[in-house]
């Protein structure tokens, strides 16, 4: 496996409330993941998996701990140079695609593109090339809503590639799907989206789908508590 670091967290500690109601969300994360890898990251509900992606994709301050992303201090950068890190480095899928349902699927796409004061025609262009990559040519022009749960979930990931993102974050892709579609995307990811340049995290609750991970990291109580070693 390419040993390049993509990610090194240390000591990520985030909790929440004040007085009686104060817990640790996520304590004293310590953590590397490098390019070229599939990680999924389990661990029961209230776990702390979404803070602890937060953090290490620059939406959530840490209050103590560092996250470095090629070797730049995230949390030392200002609030701009946060934001392009966002816009450049990171892409995001959730469990529920967030399309935009007046949007054509193209479109919905080219979003990161047009933030990043792309010609539109050009962003249509390559949201087009993207929609390809996820095997829905030719449906860029229709709205989310005729696209299966599946499919829409495809579009949720072009969009998330279209910028050509090192690292790929998606939080819990399947939960909204049956098994097999579920199953389907994540092989998807594995074969057509992941590579030697990319780093791509997963959270996830379905343990069929393991066989796709090069490594599982388990969290418990906000704590990490075991990292699986799946491929050599
Ligand atoms: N903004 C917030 N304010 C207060 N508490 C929060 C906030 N965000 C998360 N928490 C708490 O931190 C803990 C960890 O939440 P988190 O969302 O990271 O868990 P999770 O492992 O992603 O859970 P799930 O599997 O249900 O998505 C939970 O107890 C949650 O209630
Ligand atoms: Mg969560």
């Amino acid at each position: 496996m390419n040993q390049v670091e993509a990610i090194v967290a240390e000591g990520v500690t985030k909790s929440f409330g004040e007085g009686e109601a104060r817990m640790t969300a996520v304590d004293h994360a310590t953590f590397v993941a490098h390019f070229g890898e599939m990680v999924f990251i389990v661990g029961p509900s209230g776990s702390g998996k979404t803070t602890f992606l937060s953090m290490i994709s620059g939406i959530l301050r840490p209050d103590s701990g560092s996250v470095k992303v090629k070797g730049v201090d995230i949390w030392t950068m200002t609030k701009d140079q946060l934001a392009d890190f966002r816009l450049n480095t990171i892409g995001f899928v959730f469990q529920d695609y967030h399309l935009f349902p007046r949007l054509t699927t193209a479109e919905n796409i080219a979003i990161p593109l047009i933030l990043k004061q792309q010609n539109w025609n050009a962003s249509i262009t390559a949201a087009e090339q993207s929609l390809s990559v996820v095997g829905l040519k030719g449906r860029g022009g229709i709205l989310p809503i005729k696209l299966s749960g599946g499919e829409q979930q495809r579009v949720a990931i072009a969009r998330a590639i279209v910028g050509s993102p090192e690292i790929l974050i998606l939080d819990e892709p399947t939960a909204s799907l049956d098994g097999d579609t579920g199953k389907m995307i994540i092989a998807f990811v594995k074969e057509k989206v992941l590579n030697p340049q990319r780093c791509i995290l997963i959270v996830t609750h379905d343990n069929r789908i393991n066989e796709y991970a090069d490594r599982i990291l388990h969290m418990e109580d906000g704590r990490i508590t075991a990292l699986e070693q799946r491929t050599q």
